[in-house]
């Protein structure tokens, strides 16, 4: 099965709304979910520029979905569904 993607955006943008925080994913998922999901930070994921949504940062990507307004708990849970979906 292959390992699910998520990437914490880094960029300028998602920084100041809060993406800093987000950075407690990479520790935290490689000890939860080790050999099922790989995590990695990443530059501007070129999200903040849409629609003018900086609102909506910081933004994290899991596989294809975008994490808007990302938290760590909305981050996790994404996750977990998608991780029951593969499991089914
Ligand atoms: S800085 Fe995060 S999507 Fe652009």
């Amino acid at each position: 099965m292959e390992k699910i993607q998520v990437e914490i955006c880094l960029g300028t943008t998602c920084f100041v709304m809060g993406s800093s925080h987000l950075q407690e994913l990479i520790e935290i998922i490689p000890k939860r979910y080790n050999d099922k999901v790989e995590v990695s930070g990443k530059p501007c994921l070129g999200l903040c520029s849409q629609d003018c949504e900086y609102s909506q940062a910081p933004y994290v990507k899991v596989n294809d979905d975008v994490v808007s307004q990302a938290t760590v708990e909305k981050v996790l849970k994404v996750i977990e569904g998608k991780i029951r979906n593969n499991e089914k």
